[in-house]
């Protein structure tokens, strides 16, 4: 594994995550007990959404004396998270090449920015001539969205909204466009795609169209002894202590990070397309069956996922690919490490399945169930391991 050797994070992310418990992801919320846990699915959920929202009674400045802890429970309040954002250009180019090089599909159109954090995806479709644009942001970042819209002059065109588009009320009764940057790790990580999905099923017109409108997940292998050995055989012996009961969590934690290509061993398989335009909220939780076959002989210690995004109403396809083989994105991947070591030879498979599902107590957490079997020459294996995103 190659840590953030090729992508334009910065410290200040690092820094940032350090507020969680959880180092292996982006948005960390607070870990509830097993007693708050059995609370209910729709306490948590509420403490959630708070989490990544304003508080409902939020004020409307950005407070001065915002402590750490503020920020972890309204991580998107903070600039930092805004910054990495903004400055993944593989992220923010495509969606200003999408808009700039396709006008057809924004002058004119009533625009709907769900998400909108600093307002930017607002702007680049203001300057493509939108006739409006509502931007729609529940974290404090809205405040600083309408001095960002104000400065720049758009302010006839664009209307900041601060709520949850969940719960705002839309000063339009229908959008033609709906815009969002919404994908999370492992694409689904954080269930804002259900945000997008509200917001669509509520206010896009007949025929209107959602940018992106294709998000598809994909599956490969790795061979990672060296990081592996690291993040989970660690716990084995720690200053000669056995620490394994660690290890058991360790490995349930998919591992968000760049993976070097020369480390895929087999191809890779796509697991699921969604069409966002289409789909209903259920569909993002799935079974999938996969074969992977190996392009060398070598050993697999991890499954690999990553998505895809594309914008198939562009005059051009346009999208990108948060992959290996791919300029790194912030979302980097999701590295799955396995019980066993797979020694596999060139040609041989690796079959199995992917059940992916929110999580009842906490919806904005992904369950992994991941089925795989290997009938090889030197490695007969057949197992089940859950993992949970959080
Ligand atoms: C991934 S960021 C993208 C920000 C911005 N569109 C960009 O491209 O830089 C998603 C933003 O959506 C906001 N958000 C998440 N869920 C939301 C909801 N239900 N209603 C309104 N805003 C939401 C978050 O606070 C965050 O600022």
């Amino acid at each position: 594994m190659t840590k953030n050797n090729n992508n334009n994070n910065n410290n200040e992310e690092e820094e940032f995550v350090s507020f969680g418990h959880n180092l292996n992801t982006k948005i960390r919320f607070e870990d509830a007990d097993e007693d708050e846990a059995a609370q209910g699915s729709a306490e948590a959920a509420t403490a959630q959404d708070e989490s990544m929202c304003d508080a409902a009674d939020g004020t409307t400045e950005m407070a001065d004396d915002t402590t750490s802890a503020d920020y972890y429970f309204d991580s998107y309040s903070h600039f930092g998270i805004h910054e990495e954002m903004l400055k993944d250009v593989v992220r923010t180019k495509t969606y200003q090449n999408v808009i700039y090089q396709n006008k057809f599909l924004i002058k004119d159109k009533v625009v709907l920015d769900v998400g909108a954090g600093t307002g930017i995806l607002s702007l680049f479709c203001a300057k493509a001539g939108a006739k409006h644009v509502y931007a729609v942001e529940c974290s404090q970042m809205a405040d600083m969205a309408k001095e960002i819209v104000k400065a720049n002059g758009f302010s006839d065109v664009i209307t900041v909204l601060k709520g949850k588009i969940e719960e705002i009320e839309l000063p339009t009764p229908k959008v033609d466009v709906i815009i969002s940057e919404w994908m999370g790790y492992f694409l689904l990580f954080e269930n804002m795609l259900d945000s997008v999905l509200y917001a669509r099923n509520k206010w896009l017109v007949d025929g209107g169209i959602v940018l992106p409108d294709k998000a598809s997940l994909f599956l490969t292998a790795i061979e990672d002894s060296e990081y592996k050995e690291d993040k989970i055989e660690f716990w084995n012996s720690v200053y000669g202590f056995d620490m394994s009961c660690i290890k058991k969590k360790a490995m349930m934690e998919p591992l968000v990070d760049t993976v070097d290509q020369k480390q895929i061993v087999t191809d890779s398989r796509l697991l699921k397309t969604m069409d966002i335009s289409k789909m209903s909220s259920g569909d993002a939780s799935f079974t999938a069956p996969f074969k992977i076959v190996a392009q060398r002989n070598d050993y697999i210690h991890a499954l690999v996922a990553y998505f895809d995004v594309s914008f198939t109403m562009c005059h051009k396809l346009l999208g990108f690919s948060t992959g290996p083989k791919s300029r790194a994105t912030h979302w980097k991947q999701t590295v799955m490490y396995l019980e066993d070591v797979l020694t596999i030879c060139e040609g041989e498979t690796i079959t199995g399945s992917m059940s992916v599902s929110y999580n009842k107590k906490n919806p904005r957490d992904v369950d992994i169930k991941l089925s795989y079997s290997l009938d090889g020459q030197h490695s007969k294996v057949s197992r089940t391991q859950h993992y949970k995103m959080r």
